[in-house]
């Protein structure tokens, strides 16, 4: 049962709730007989802001390109920057709205959305109003995270880069949050070989720290860089990747409570060496999933990135279906309202055509066929046109 407010009002079977709510009387009431009733999914990392595809680099990589090799020729994050910079508001705001509809008719209601693909000032603060505005005009939930340090812009070192994103970034979304107009989550960092180093990285993400961002962001990618160390030591909410990470990496993130967001869509697409999930688990790491979702991965539906965990990672269903809800949320600092069908919580699920809940899993790339509704806050944001007709 799912309030007017949008939270959760009891959880329960159907006999017991028609008793307890006996002289209620409902705006709407949907028939999940032989259906399953799931969290709605939550994705813990995108880069949905953007212009300009790579389909050309897709075929270079099949070709055997690395993803470095694309990036140190000046493609990849580079050639993605170049058309996001010349991209209107507009344009920009257009594609993400019709990405993020994408993303919730495959089951997420709950997105992490990074800009980064300005590496200035100007671009940057555009993709950050564009993020703004899906936030207060959809249903879908947003965590938005700042991502300047995604790329060391040309003409620029890591220091250079780092200190004007402290000096110049900074100062500024914090004036913007002061002032209502922007207001930010997360605090990213892609901390890499030949991107930023670890020094860079620290003084960046201990500034968004202290202008009240939460950490989160890349590392440990493509090179052992101790990102996983740095992230423990500077209380991180999460890091992404972590394909390379080291064991001591591990036990600190175990301890320091930093959940790992995983993702499988990059390691499949740049097959790179799959992350240490199973071992990440019984070391008692939190660990999260994301789609990724970028110019790089293009991937907007966490029913498959569950698919790619369950057989690439060796994860168990039932462990891919908490990182893809509950402990996304935690990855995003708000596992209080969400990520969990409880009472009190926000009234966001998905209703699955199926008995069996693990069919959303098991049949990879079937989501569209199985998700009969998408409900956020008690709103149905997306019905399924099969369902009108049963
Ligand atoms: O998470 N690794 C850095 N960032 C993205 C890729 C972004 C891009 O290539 O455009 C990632 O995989
Ligand atoms: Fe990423």
């Amino acid at each position: 049962v799912v309030c007017r407010d949008g939270y959760i009002k009891a959880v329960g079977q159907a006999d017991v709730i028609r008793n307890q709510f006996s002289g209620a009387s409902f705006e709407r009431v949907i028939d999940c007989s032989g259906k399953c009733v799931l969290p709605g999914l939550v994705d813990a990392h995108t880069h949905p802001v953007w212009a300009g595809d790579r389909v050309h680099e897709f075929a270079m990589k099949l070709a055997g390109a690395s993803y470095m090799e694309i990036h140190q020729a000046g493609g990849g994050i580079h050639f993605t920057v170049e058309h996001t910079r010349k991209a209107t508001e507009e344009e920009l705001f257009s594609t993400f709205k019709h990405r993020l509809e994408r993303m919730c008719r495959a089951g997420s209601t709950l997105v992490e959305c990074k800009s980064g693909y300005g590496l200035n000032l100007e671009t940057e603060l555009k993709m950050l109003r564009v993020i703004e505005r899906a936030k207060r005009s959809m249903d879908i939930g947003i965590s938005s995270t700042y991502c300047g340090a995604h790329s060391v812009p040309k003409g620029k070192t890591a220091t250079e880069a780092a200190d004007d994103i402290i000096n110049n970034h900074l100062p500024k979304l914090k004036e913007l949050k002061l002032s209502g107009e922007v207001h930010v989550n997360n605090i990213d960092v892609f901390c890499e070989k030949g991107v930023f180093d670890l020094d860079s990285t620290r003084r960046i993400l201990q500034a968004g720290k202290d202008i009240g961002l939460q950490i989160n962001f890349h590392g440990d990618e493509l090179h052992p860089m101790k990102s996983a160390e740095l992230g423990a030591e500077l209380g991180a909410q999460a890091i992404s990747h972590l394909e390379e990470v080291s064991d001591e990496g591990i036990t600190a993130m175990a301890r320091a409570e930093c959940a790992a967001v995983l993702l499988p869509t990059t390691a499949y697409m740049l097959r790179l060496k799959q992350p240490q999930a199973r071992k990440m688990l019984k070391e008692g790491v939190i660990v999260a999933l994301g789609s990724d979702f970028n110019p790089n991965a293009y991937c907007l539906s966490m029913p498959m990135v569950m698919h790619l965990a369950c057989v690439n990672m060796k994860m168990s269903m039932n462990e891919a279906l908490a990182a893809a809800t509950i402990n996304a949320a935690y990855a995003l600092g708000k596992s209080d309202t969400h990520g969990s069908i409880e009472n009190g919580k926000q009234g966001d699920l998905i209703i699955i055509n199926s008995s069996r809940w693990e069919h959303l899993i098991y049949q990879f790339g079937g989501h569209q066929a199985l998700i009969d509704y998408v409900i956020v806050k008690g709103k149905i944001v997306y019905k399924n046109e099969r369902c009108g007709m049963m």
